[in-house]
């Protein structure tokens, strides 16, 4: 068991069952507990979670649909109601046992309900535990725009166990494999190096890759906890990604990892064009992330939307749109700004790739 202090909440990587977990259950013995999972975590995580922490058997459990489309507040209105319905009260607890869907949405619910009770992290995907459980951001989906409503607000610890990967299928590893790539591309070139080989779902959720995700995360969110300036370096291809994770969440969604990967691409292709990044930088990251993640042919038609997806994005400011340009593999500067025309040539390449690539 390792254990990283990030901003007062301690971060633990290790088995559930070595210790810190027990102690906090203990601490929170008199206590009601909220076990937020959804159908994939209830099904292939919760059972151990009972099983192991007999203490766990009384708690309330709140089932929610999987996926992205139900990241929304008229979730959070069944849960608030339920707790409410329990009787659950500022001293009580909010675990929140899955990806980064049910931590988001169970970080805002315990957040803001009755102004904030404790709640705790586990996460169960890769992403989760490389970046969406890590840093106090919290929130939920409006309109179709992602984590438009939300909060920052830390829990009181994180348990990382990879145990949980065991169950997790391979595209989802894929998808968290794209947010740590994004940590490398902005942050630590050697550590790019090392990503940038590997293939296999083993060699991905290797436990030291995940402690280094955490510790570059820890690093910037230290530095800049309420993203006035440095935190806005982990958006990195999100820009583009956000929006087109929006565009197609209404016709064939695809995961946040997945947009992020395209996103990165398009916001790296940028960069090169502008002359910042080298080409053989740019070539090197397109082909990485090509190996693993599936191109998508992006219509003309749709480019118009995305752009105005692009400045409803709650990055932005003044309207601008906002993206994180790349200097080189290991270096990022934060508020680039992007011409429409710049968008509109990124997704046109994303397109071609599609066609010539896959
Ligand atoms: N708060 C942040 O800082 C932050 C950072 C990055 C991403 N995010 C958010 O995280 C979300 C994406 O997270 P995600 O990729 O984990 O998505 P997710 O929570 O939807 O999980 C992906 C899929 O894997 C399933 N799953 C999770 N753990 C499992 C397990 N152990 N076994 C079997 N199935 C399992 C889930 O049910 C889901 O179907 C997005 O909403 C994104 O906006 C937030």
């Amino acid at each position: 068991m390792m254990t990283i202090q990030f901003n007062g909440t301690p971060i633990h990587v290790g088995s559930l069952e070595s210790g810190p977990f027990n102690v906090l259950l203990e601490e929170y013995s008199t206590r009601k507990k909220v076990i937020v999972v959804d159908e994939n975590t209830h099904d292939c995580c919760l059972e151990y979670l009972l099983t192991a922490f007999p203490s766990l058997e009384e708690a309330e459990v709140m089932l929610l649909p999987a996926g992205e489309e139900n990241k929304a507040l008229e979730v959070c209105y069944q849960v608030w109601s339920a707790m409410l319905e329990y009787q659950i009260n500022r001293n009580d607890l909010v675990i929140n046992l899955g990806g980064g869907v049910v931590t988001d949405l169970g970080g805002f619910i315990a957040s803001v309900y009755k102004r904030g009770i404790d709640f705790i992290h586990i996460p169960t995907s890769l992403m989760g535990m490389v970046d969406a459980a890590i840093g106090g951001k919290n929130g939920v989906d409006l309109n179709g725009l992602k984590n438009i409503i939300g909060t920052i607000t830390q829990p009181q610890a994180i348990f990382v166990d990879a145990g949980f990967l065991e169950t997790l299928p391979a595209e989802e590893i894929f998808n968290g494999y794209a947010e740590m790539l994004k940590h490398a591309l902005i942050l630590d070139v050697a550590y790019w190096n090392q990503l940038k080989v590997l293939n296999t779902e083993e060699e991905l959720i290797q436990l030291t890759n995940i402690i280094r995700s955490i510790e570059l995360k820890k690093q910037v969110v230290e530095a800049d906890p309420t993203e006035k300036g440095q935190r806005k370096l982990l958006n990195f291809g999100h820009s583009l990604g956000h929006a087109l994770e929006s565009y197609f969440l209404s016709k064939q969604p695809i995961a946040h990892g997945h947009a992020v990967a395209l996103g990165m691409i398009g916001e790296s292709y940028v960069s090169y064009k502008r002359g910042v990044l080298a080409l053989d930088a740019y070539r090197e990251i397109e082909q990485c992330i090509i190996r693993v993640f599936p191109m998508l042919e992006i219509p003309e038609e749709a480019i118009e939307e995305l752009i105005e997806l692009m400045r409803n994005d709650k990055k932005n400011e003044r309207n601008a749109l906002n993206f994180v340009l790349l200097e080189s593999i290991g270096k990022a500067q934060v508020n680039a700004e992007m011409t429409s025309s710049e968008v509109g040539e990124a997704l046109l390449h994303l397109s071609l790739l599609a066609q010539h690539g896959n």
